[in-house]
This record gives structure tokens, C-alpha cells and sequence, in this order.
């Protein structure tokens, strides 16, 4: 029997940590679907048109060292608004979705278009200021040279990108429950999330 879990939200919120917490609580697979878009992106900055780069998306790609940088992050907000590029993207999340034994997608649009009927949807936000705190400590702990100011502005203009495209925007999905981990330690935003979804998995 499949069971998709949706976990939706602005970059660095916590989906990543809490979806991969679920997935090993609940033993489940777990795909973190913005790495498509940045590989899509990285693609394009390395020249290759985006819609073909989203056609042929070759599984050697996802080892890039490069797919968590700022300049890739950028890059994979914009192609993320071309219609094309996310239809291109659509069949593989949709069975992975469906896996038998269920599976957890994080990403922007994984409970309003990829998954609408996701057994449960999680909504994960934080403030600016503490999103872009930890994706500054993320950052400098792996050694790459950003300024706070610099992550902050990089986070709301992927934000303003994410949310304001007419294909899927990065919204909550009317049944969603929200999580604001803003003043939440990781334990006990992880905590939550499976409160919420062994509730859905009683219902
Ligand atoms: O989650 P992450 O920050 O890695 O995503 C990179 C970018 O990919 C996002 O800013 C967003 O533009 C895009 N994305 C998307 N839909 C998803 C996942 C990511 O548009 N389901």
C-alpha cells in the first residue's frame, strides 16, 4: 500500500532534516526534489538549455560537488519557473510518490501539484532571520565564504521567485499543517512532524 507524505516549504526551513528523520522513523524512501531543480540548474549554468537539460537528466549529475551552492540554488529557482522544466520532472516524482510501502517528498509543490492526495501534508516554515542563520551555518561549516547579509538576500529572492511564478508557486496546500520551527530545536520540530503524520497513518 502506498502512504505519501508532502513536506512542503521555503528554502532552509528544515524540510531536508526532518524529511530524512521521517523517512528513517518511518522507514520509508525519501527524495529531496529540489535536487532536481538544482541539477537542472547547474546544467543551464554549464550551458545546456534547461528544458533539454530537465529531458535528459542523467543520474551522474546528482554527484555533482557543486549542487549546494548559492550560485546553483539561484540557478535552479529560475529554471523551476519554466513550465516545461517542471513538467519534465512531474512522472518521476509521481512514482516515486506512489512507491508500495510509501515514500517521503520534500519540496515546494509536492502537496499542491506533485501529491495532491498525499496521505499528509507538512508545511515547514521558519523567520527569515533564523532560516538564513542556519543556511549561513550549513555553508561556512562546509567552507564556502558567505556573508549573513548575502544568505538573507539569496533566501527571500529564491522566496519572492518561488512563491510568485504562475506554475505551482510555493504555497501551503489547503490541508496542510503548518509547522513554524522558528523557535524549535530540531528534535522537537521532528517530533512534531511525526506526531502529525502517525496521526494520518490512524486515521
Ligand atoms: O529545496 P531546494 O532549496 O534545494 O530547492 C532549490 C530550488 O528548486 C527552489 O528554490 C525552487 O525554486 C525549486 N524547487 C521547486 N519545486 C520543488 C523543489 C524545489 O520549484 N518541488
Amino acid at each position: 500500500m502506498s502512504f505519501c507524505i508532502a513536506i512542503d516549504g521555503p528554502a532552509a526551513a528544515g524540510k531536508g532534516t526532518i524529511s530524512k528523520a521521517v523517512a528513517a522513523h518511518f522507514d520509508m524512501p525519501h527524495l529531496d526534489t529540489g535536487l532536481l531543480y538544482r541539477v537542472v540548474g547547474a546544467r543551464m549554468l554549464a550551458g545546456l538549455d534547461p528544458i533539454e537539460a530537465a529531458q535528459t537528466l542523467d543520474p551522474a549529475d546528482f554527484d555533482r560537488d557543486d549542487l549546494r551552492t548559492p550560485a546553483v540554488a539561484q540557478a535552479a529557482s529560475k529554471v523551476a519557473a519554466l513550465p516545461e522544466v517542471r513538467a519534465a520532472l512531474v512522472d518521476f516524482q509521481r512514482s516515486f510518490a506512489r512507491r508500495a510501502g510509501g515514500a517521503v517528498l520534500d519540496g515546494r509543490d509536492i502537496g499542491t501539484v506533485i501529491c495532491p492526495d498525499a496521505e499528509a501534508k507538512l508545511y515547514v516554515t521558519a523567520s527569515d532571520q533564523v532560516r538564513a542563520e542556519r543556511r549561513y551555518l550549513e555553508l561556512t561549516e562546509k567552507g564556502q565564504s558567505v556573508t549573513r547579509d548575502q544568505v538573507l538576500a539569496d533566501l527571500q529572492e529564491r522566496d519572492r521567485r518561488d512563491q510568485s511564478r504562475a506554475t505551482a508557486p510555493l504555497k501551503p496546500a489547503e490541508d496542510a499543517v503548518v509547522l513554524d520551527t522558528s523557535q524549535m530545536t530540531i528534535d522537537q520540530a521532528v517530533a512534531a512532524a511525526i506526531a502529525h503524520i502517525q496521526s494520518r497513518r490512524l486515521a
